[in-house]
């Protein structure tokens, strides 16, 4: 019978990741299954017990039980512990259940596969929920010179940078007062793309050779990547690419082989762009 994975979310109904593992069995020439289950908010420890105990081989979590994840994982990587969410779970060999979060390096994986160098950059993060914090970590770790956090909530942001500045130059702020210089990736970590909103921000932290990313994707062009264009950015992404590079992470994680994933990000993008 092939190894059995799942994701693990409450909605689930439009993921794409059995797609993406798919293919990267495909290509990989990996004998698998990989399904979608939406779950009980009230069930989820059970599940996730019940998965491993009947043979199941990796879950992806997705929201919104990150964080329950990484209250059940009895071992979990240096990355994990510092985003406070698992995103991957796995069984060791002692049969322990082992949790990862390959959000932050998927991000940085695309950023790499699109010539946006971390190492020595000034970076400019919008937004200080889980999605950020998931980040700060895999970006230090990278090289990131400085980041600065702004958040609507001033608090928050100043809190998260405190909890990071261990690990390198972090601070935080209001939207209002960011430095108004170029950096050479601001990055759109907020939610308020969901509602049709931008954070405000003034365009004179783009310059042509700031990167802008929005870790939010879809069919349409994010609020944020239209203003990051109409501000003069000269690389504008969405979070379609980290999707992929998240999952093939989780995929090396648990087959010790990395898939390539230039091919299957145009996929999912021709598929989300069809719908
Ligand atoms: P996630 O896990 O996706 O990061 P979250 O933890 O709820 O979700 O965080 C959402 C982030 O988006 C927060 O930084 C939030 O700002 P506040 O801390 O002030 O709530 C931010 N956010 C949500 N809607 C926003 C909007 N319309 N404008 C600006 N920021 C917004």
């Amino acid at each position: 019978m092939a190894d059995r994975y799942a994701v693990f979310g409450n909605p689930i109904k439009h993921s794409k990741s059995p797609q993406i593992h798919a293919a990267f069995a495909a290509q990989t020439g990996e004998t698998l299954e990989y399904g979608a289950e939406c779950i009980d908010e009230a069930q989820f420890e059970t599940c996730v017990e019940a998965f491993f105990r009947e043979g199941g081989k990796g879950l992806n979590i997705t929201v919104p039980f990150k964080q329950r994840a990484w209250e059940m994982a009895q071992w979990r990587s240096p990355a994990a512990e510092r985003a406070g969410a698992v995103n991957t779970l796995y069984m060791n060999q002692q049969g322990q259940l082992c949790g990862d979060n390959t959000d932050g390096i998927g991000l940085v994986c695309d950023l790499a596969n699109n010539r946006t160098r971390l190492q020595g950059a000034r970076v400019l993060i919008l937004g200080a929920g889980g999605a950020v914090r998931g980040v700060l970590e895999p970006f230090l770790a990278a090289g990131a010179a400085q980041i600065v956090i702004a958040n609507r909530t001033r608090a928050k942001a100043e809190e998260l940078a405190r909890a990071f500045s261990d690990l390198g130059v972090v601070s935080g702020c209001g939207f209002n007062e960011i430095d108004p210089a170029p950096f050479d990736l601001v990055l759109n970590g907020t939610s308020a793309s969901l509602q049709g909103e931008l954070p405000p921000i003034p365009a004179d932290v783009v310059a042509r050779r700031t990167t802008c990313y929005d870790m939010m994707y879809g069919a349409e062009q994010t609020p944020f990547c239209a203003w990051a264009e109409a501000a003069g950015s000269g690389k504008v992404m969405d979070g379609l690419g980290m999707l992929v590079e998240q999952a093939a992470e989780s995929f090396r994680i648990w087959r010790g082989v990395k898939p390539q994933t230039s091919d299957v990000i145009d996929s999912v993008r021709r598929q989300l762009n069809a719908n």
